[in-house]
């Protein structure tokens, strides 16, 4: 059997570490590591993995499409599907920054504890993703959408969360979304602390080390069965959850911290791996993503 090739396309100029020591640990026996890849510079990149292994081994090179600029990598993921024709294609997955890895094990944890399986029950719960503009909350957004969950995408900026919310629902037709903005004073009646207070779930997915859920936005979050925080970096981004909680039982809440979460990321990401080398066609984003974390 060939021996199994990862080419790494990185929008940054270095390519991430970070995603080479996991695609070793996860089985690739090559890398091959590219940076400062823009959509352009991807298209020869692409052309030398389809054209040189036939047949069988085609499914023993595989593409995987990172950086730290989540747009930049999406651009170049684009490209690259376009590049395929027929069936001379490798297998790709997209994760820059980590971001639909985090997102996909975010969704797997709420999962044990919400019935995101079951259509009747998924169509009363409501979400509210904190940070739901960035990269992480984004994707943490679209993939309980498309589970059926209504979900709040909280922003500083209105503005903001309603293009995040129009995005989404362009994706996802039929999906329940409604934009607020995230004071930090919360007042009794805004849209965002009726969220609060009509949540089952709660996901921060603030920026490192902000908090965006103060004690009093947690009271007024009672209704909450689950509450995920992802940042890792002190202060907590939903103040009382520790970094390494684990569906940690508070009142009648389970607390997540961002690295409770961090181990099915990591093995999501390990088992991406693998599985781009399964076949030579598989394209794996964040919903591939959450099927494989739900598979685990
Ligand atoms: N566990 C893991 O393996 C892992 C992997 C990747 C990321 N993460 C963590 O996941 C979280 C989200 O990552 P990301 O890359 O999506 O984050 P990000 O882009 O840095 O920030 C997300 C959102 O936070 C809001 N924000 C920024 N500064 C803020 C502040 N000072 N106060 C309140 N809100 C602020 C912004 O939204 P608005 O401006 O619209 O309000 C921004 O869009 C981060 O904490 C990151 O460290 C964890």
């Amino acid at each position: 059997m060939a021996r199994k090739i990862l080419i790494q396309l990185d929008g940054d100029p270095q390519p991430s570490t970070f995603d080479s020591v996991v695609a070793v640990d996860a089985g690739a026996d090559v890398l091959l590591r590219h940076g400062n890849v823009t959509p352009d510079a991807a298209v020869p990149l692409v052309h030398g993995a389809m054209f040189t292994r036939g047949g069988d081994d085609l499914a023993s090179t595989a593409i995987f499409v990172g950086g730290s600029d989540v747009a930049a990598a999406e651009a170049v993921f684009d490209r690259v599907r376009k590049t395929f024709f027929g069936p001379v294609r490798v297998s790709v997955l997209l994760d820059p920054a980590g971001a639909n890895t985090t997102a996909s094990a975010a969704v797997v944890a709420a999962g044990r504890h919400l019935p995101l399986g079951e259509p009747a029950a998924v169509a009363t719960l409501r979400a509210v993703v904190l940070g739901g503009t960035g990269p992480v909350g984004q994707r943490v957004a679209r993939l309980l959408a498309r589970k059926g969950v209504t979900v709040t995408v909280a922003s500083r900026s209105l503005s903001r969360a309603e293009q995040v919310c129009e995005r989404i629902a362009s994706a996802v037709p039929g999906s329940r979304l409604e934009p607020a903005t995230a004071d930090s004073a919360i007042i009794a009646g805004t849209p965002f602390a009726i969220a609060l207070a009509e949540a089952d779930l709660i996901v921060a997915a603030g920026a490192a080390g902000a908090t965006l859920l103060g004690t009093a936005g947690r009271k007024m979050a009672g209704r909450a069965r689950v509450l995920i925080d992802l940042n890792a970096v002190p202060p907590a981004g939903i103040e009382g959850i520790a970094a390494t909680d684990k569906a940690q039982q508070e009142g009648s809440a389970v607390v997540y911290g961002a690295l409770g979460v961090g181990g099915t990321k990591m093995k999501i990401h390990r088992a991406a791996i693998q599985q781009l080398f399964a076949s030579n066609d598989a394209i794996l984003d964040a919903e591939e993503l959450l099927a494989i974390g739900e598979s685990l």
